[in-house]
């Protein structure tokens, strides 16, 4: 499935996003670009608002004030209904997974297809089967997920992002939980996503081994709006503490403080 890169307009443009739940404003301008066949790896703290900016590029949340472009057609005033579309051409692998614990395997990452195509059974079994063997579980159909492994589980989750060859995949937090081999195989199904069909993809982690291996661009989301935009040998280079502390997985003296006043340790 070639797709034609050339264009130099972004694939997806977040112009001066703001978005508060109550009193907590979890984004506060927010303006990134992403360009086309290119994975994004986005950092930042816990509770800074990464799924959140997932979220709204799908339309899952609508922004206070901003907007979403996607191919240049704005987004964020679309209704529920004219999101079906254009929702279908975004895989999303949501962090907890969020498979369905009683369907099977075959079920669940057929379940896209369900909803959204008209095919047949048989037409279906066969997408199926090859999403899964891309992610290299074909044969575990039948199975339940509630049988199968967290690594298994991130699989079968992104073995159905994929089902309707997304054009865009929104990975968040995919290798979470998973020991360093087993991440490391979401990190080589994410270049293979990359590289054989194309795919733009944005991953939200904590994993630093993970953001330098599938990244084309790193950004730091901090306090609601970036604070860093550049390769993973820029990010190295970067003179910016908080963005040298959260790479080296460093406390901030104000938290340490804080622990030595509490006297916790
Ligand atoms: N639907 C919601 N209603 C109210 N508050 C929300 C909602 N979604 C997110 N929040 C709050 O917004 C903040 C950002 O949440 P978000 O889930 O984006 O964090 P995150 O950066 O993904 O964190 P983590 O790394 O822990 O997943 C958090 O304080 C969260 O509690
Ligand atoms: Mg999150």
């Amino acid at each position: 499935m070639e797709r034609d890169l050339t264009t130099s307009e972004p694939i997806l443009r977040l112009e001066n996003l703001h978005k508060r739940f109550g009193p907590l404003e979890v984004l506060t301008g927010l303006d990134l670009d992403l360009r086309a066949g290119e994975t994004t790896v986005v950092i930042g703290e816990s509770g800074t608002g990464k799924s959140v900016l997932l979220k709204h590029i799908v339309g899952l949340l609508r922004p206070d004030a901003g907007s979403v472009y996607f191919h240049g057609r704005r987004m964020d005033g679309l209704s529920e209904r004219d999101w079906v579309e254009p929702r279908m051409r975004f895989g999303f692998l949501f962090q907890l997974s969020a498979l369905f614990d009683s369907l099977t395997v075959g079920e669940n990452v057929g379940f896209p297809l369900t909803i959204h195509t008209r095919r047949k059974r048989r037409e279906i079994d066969s997408v199926v089967a090859q999403k899964l063997a891309m992610v290299g579980l074909d044969g575990l159909q039948a199975k339940r997920v509630s049988e199968l492994s967290g690594g298994q589980k991130k699989r079968v989750a992104l073995a159905r992002a994929i089902a309707l060859d997304p054009e865009v995949i929104l990975y968040d937090e995919p290798t979470t939980g998973l020991d360093p081999p087993r991440a490391d195989v979401i990190n080589e199904l994410i270049l293979r996503l990359r590289h054989a069909m194309r795919v733009t993809g944005i991953v939200v982690t904590h994993d630093m081994a993970s953001a330098f291996k599938v990244a084309d661009r790193i950004v730091m989301l901090h306090r609601g709006r970036l604070i860093f935009d550049g390769s993973a040998a820029d990010i190295r280079r970067s003179t910016d503490a908080r963005v040298q502390r959260f790479i080296e997985g460093r406390a901030s003296a104000e938290d340490l403080e804080a622990l030595h006043q509490r006297d916790e340790i």
